[in-house]
């Protein structure tokens, strides 16, 4: 298969442009829109019985289990647990019955991952594995394969893997709510008309990308960003941060925006820019409050936000991006948009590497 750049500068600029059709294709395969239900691949267990999840992952794909386990949580109110691999097997988990075990891995053959999932089968536990090489070794290993369809992603910063992941993701958890018994048909139905629509949304959040390009050399010449989110944006903090740091090399941290006063406000001053990343609703006040807490010592603020959060907030931030208003399923798809161009731009500002940046690998398959 002959892969080349199109009309792109970097890999990794194509690979975040095509996440409206990957996520569709990768979402077609699970959607369907006739019985407006959302399916997974036939298995041999009954997803009713599975009374806890363990998740277990590497770098980008940890973000997706840590977002995994408060959609599970939330909407299966199944208990999660999130690992990265490298610590799973060593901290000797405690792995009861009626666990199902998940992998998340673009490539599926991250030696942590397909370690852990080894230990897990070797356990007893029944294992599923959302992976974008469907010849990988995990793919043939686990019991349940939930493929992506992000295509062969090039860029070593993953980017249209995550948001399939995360699609993929939100399919397990809807399909784990509806076998537990917390999901009618009507809501069920709702968020099939939802995930129908995260395709154009993504591309929404694609068409503020001169605007983000705009703003990446006043990010560029930070020596250390941070970024903030409560609930599902907490792990998109963490994966904004783990970007910026893999492909502009400039320091980066993601925090849950509750924990700022208990550390990360000490680096605050007006040399730091601050990206928070605050869809409206339920958490929406908190997270702002957090911000005007760090506004007050001079941080520089860029608030990731829809219509009405942006509004809400007011005019204290340097600079705003407007994100489409969605259901919570699918915002962190949306919302990664923003953070994955913020990356590349501020890297190509900075003149790096993009798409094969310092002391990475695309896959790690040694410990
Ligand atoms: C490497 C890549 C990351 C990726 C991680 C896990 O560190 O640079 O982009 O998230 O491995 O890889 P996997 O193939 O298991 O998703």
């Amino acid at each position: 298969q002959l892969i080349d750049k199109g009309n792109h500068r970097h890999f990794m600029q194509k690979e975040i442009y095509e996440q409206p059709v990957v996520v569709a294709q990768t979402l077609g395969s699970y959607l369907r829109p006739l019985e407006e239900q959302v399916a997974l691949p036939d298995m041999d267990f009954d997803l009713k019985s599975i009374e806890r999840v363990a998740i277990v992952a590497c770098g980008t794909a940890s973000y997706v289990g840590m977002i995994g386990k408060y959609w599970i949580e939330r909407f299966a109110r199944v208990p999660v647990e999130v690992d990265v691999a490298s610590e799973f097997r060593y901290r000797d988990p405690v792995l009861l019955s009626n666990t199902l075990g998940v992998v998340v891995s673009q490539s599926g053959e991250t030696a942590d991952t397909l370690a852990a999932l080894r230990h897990m089968r070797a356990n007893a536990v029944t294992t599923a594995g959302i992976i974008n090489v469907p010849t990988s070794s995990m793919a043939r290993e686990v019991d349940l394969l939930l493929p992506t369809h992000a295509g062969p992603e090039i860029g070593v910063a993953s980017t249209k893997a995550f948001t399939c992941q995360l699609a993929v993701m939100a399919a397990l958890a809807v399909n784990l709510a509806r076998a537990k018994g917390r999901l009618t048909r009507d809501e069920e139905r709702e968020i099939v008309r939802h995930l129908v629509e995260a395709p154009a949304a993504l591309n929404a959040a694609i068409e503020h990308d001169e605007e983000i390009q705009a703003m990446a050399h006043t990010i560029a010449a930070a020596r250390d960003v941070l970024y903030l989110g409560r609930g599902p944006d907490y792990p998109l903090a963490l994966e904004g941060a783990l970007k910026l740091k893999e492909i502009s090399y400039i320091h980066a941290e993601g925090y849950a925006s509750g924990e700022m006063k208990h550390g990360p406000i000490a680096l605050i001053d007006d040399s730091v820019p601050l990206i928070v990343l605050a869809p409206s609703g339920p958490l929406f006040d908190k997270t702002v409050s957090n911000m005007q807490e760090a506004m007050a010592r001079g941080a520089q603020v860029v608030l990731i936000s829809d219509a009405e959060g942006l509004a809400a907030a007011g005019d204290g931030p340097i600079a705003t991006i407007e994100m489409p208003k969605v259901h919570p399923l699918i915002a962190p798809l949306v919302y990664a948009v923003p953070v994955q161009l913020l990356a590349y731009h501020v890297a190509v500002a900075k003149g790096t590497d993009v798409d094969q940046p310092r002391n990475l690998a695309k896959s790690v398959t040694v410990e």
